[in-house]
């Protein structure tokens, strides 16, 4: 199991820089340099993993600032790029290292989190390769409640009666039967009757059918009970903590045969897997090739220039995140956590800070440097309908499911692009993310009509569709700020 798990993941990473730009222009359109960087930093830390020798460890992840306009693919890049080299992944925000009230908050939490994602992760991995086994457990346990497995009772005449005549074997009166072959003969009908029911279960045809068994109190959740501050902090909860400690709660629930099958397979499925394995292999892969990437880090850039103000804490916020990105070791709840290899990648616009705002060894620690370019109006047009998870293409599988099937005319597809660029120039530019905003306000009236109002099955969307739904919206400027 453990191997086929390990094949999957090399097979993965084994993507070739050329291979991981080719996945990633799956969903994003432009921005080739930030793609190629971020190809090289992950096919680096395959390679890094297969030097030998005391090199290993000193080779530092490419941790890279990837620098762009908001709405532009920075954060889009990072997704997929976790999605493709499966690998444990967290964004936060920089900035709110910075809030009120978060001033000092511990830095260390977003590597616990990353920690969790990847026990969850491995978890399930693992619970996915035993649930047939979990799933078949689940119903002998059924079948345990249904009908009772034999006791071996002591041979007695006067009990020796077997419940059911269906097809058991009769004792004729008075008639004397081979022990061995008397408790033969219950154990074969026992087994019939299971067979046959285990049958019915596997068919669904019981599902309906209430049972009343144990469950065990975790199966079904209950409210978290809060420990003092702090004790979250550490990724401690006291249910975990004491869960342990404390007997087993079961409790007597009557439920359908279709939700036990669903309860049992969980508890079995628990059973089957060993956390030992699990936690270690999911450290393994936060180690080796975790991805955090902190978006919005221009907003601690800058100086304490004053010595006091919010200038002093986004310095702090850096330099409590220097010993993370520098490479420390982080105490979790699964065990500690050495943050050397994790790649690092930020994200910001930079308009008023510069990366060379940030300290020096922070941006020692980020050496590359990526600009994404702003979208054109031609940009637009693609972003509308090549990405695999196009905005159009999201849509139109929306209303499929109505039956209805809505298409864009090449025309008004040019136009939505020419008035995204429009609105982004006049009231703000938020990139690629207009796109959503004048997507809904142009459908609303059809979404909202569909099914109940529009007879014609196909519903075409021209270009004088998408200037009579925005085109007033567009000239005033202050409608397009609250709207669009
Ligand atoms: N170059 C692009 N190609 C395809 N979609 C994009 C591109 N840039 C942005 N988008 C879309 O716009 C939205 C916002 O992009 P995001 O990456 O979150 O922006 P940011 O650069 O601010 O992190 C996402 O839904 C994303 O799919
Ligand atoms: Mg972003």
């Amino acid at each position: 199991m453990v191997q086929k798990e390990e094949l999957k993941k090399e097979k993965i990473e084994q993507l070739t820089p050329t291979q991981i730009v080719k996945e990633l222009d799956k969903y994003i359109i432009g921005q080739d340099n930030a793609k190629k960087s971020v190809a090289i930093a992950l096919r680096n830390r395959w390679r890094r993993q297969k030097v030998t020798g005391a090199l290993k460890d000193e080779i530092m992840p490419n941790n890279i600032i990837l620098i762009g306009p908001t709405g532009v693919g920075k954060t889009e890049i990072a997704r997929r790029i976790s999605k493709l080299a499966n690998a444990p992944f967290v964004k936060v925000e920089a900035s709110k290292f910075t809030e009120v009230g978060y001033v000092g908050r511990d830095v260390e939490s977003m590597i616990r989190e990353l920690t969790d994602l990847s026990v969850n992760m491995v978890k399930q991995e693992r619970s996915e390769a035993v649930q047939k086994k979990a799933e078949e457990n689940a119903i002998e346990r059924i079948l345990d409640i249904l009908i009772p497995p034999l006791k071996k009772k002591p041979y007695s005449p006067v009990q020796a009666r077997p419940e059911s005549t269906g097809q058991g074997m009769l004792i004729p009166p008075g008639g004397k039967v081979n022990e061995d072959e008397y408790q033969k003969s219950l154990e074969e009908e026992n087994k019939k009757t299971r067979d046959k029911i285990r049958e019915k279960i596997l068919k669904g045809e019981l599902d309906k059918r209430i049972i009343e068994m144990d469950v065990s109190a975790e199966s079904f959740p209950m409210l978290q009970v809060l420990g003092p501050i702090g004790m979250e902090e550490m990724g401690l909860n006291i249910n975990e903590l004491f869960g342990n400690l404390m007997p087993k709660k079961t409790k007597k629930r009557k439920l359908t045969i279709a939700e036990a099958r669903k309860v049992l397979t969980q508890e079995e499925s628990q059973k089957l897997i060993d956390m030992d394995t699990v936690t270690k292999e999911a450290i393994a892969r936060v180690q080796d090739a975790g991805i955090v990437f902190v978006d919005e880090i221009d907003k601690i850039a800058g100086k304490s220039s004053q010595g006091s103000g919010p200038d002093v804490s986004r310095e702090g916020v850096q330099r409590d995140l220097l010993p993370i990105v520098e490479g420390s070791t982080v105490i979790t709840k699964y065990g500690p956590v050495k943050t050397d290899h994790i790649l690092f990648m930020a994200s910001g616009a930079f308009h008023i800070a510069k990366p060379s705002d940030l300290i020096p060894e922070l941006q020692g620690r980020f050496p590359i440097r990526v600009e994404l370019n702003s979208l054109s109006e031609d940009d637009f047009y693609q972003i509308l309908t090549k990405p695999q998870n196009a905005l159009v293409k999201q849509y139109k599988a929306l209303l499929d499911t109505e039956g209805f099937e809505v298409n864009f005319k090449e025309e008004s597809l040019k136009e939505i692009a020419k008035i995204a660029t429009e609105v982004n120039e006049q009231v703000e530019n938020i990139g690629a993310r207009r796109l959503h905003t004048i997507l809904t306000s142009l459908l609303e009236d059809i979404l909202f009509d569909v099914p109940d109002k529009i007879k014609t099955k196909k519903i075409e969307i021209d270009r004088n569709l998408v200037i009579e739904k925005l085109s007033k919206i567009v000239k005033n400027r202050d409608l397009s700020r609250y709207i669009l």
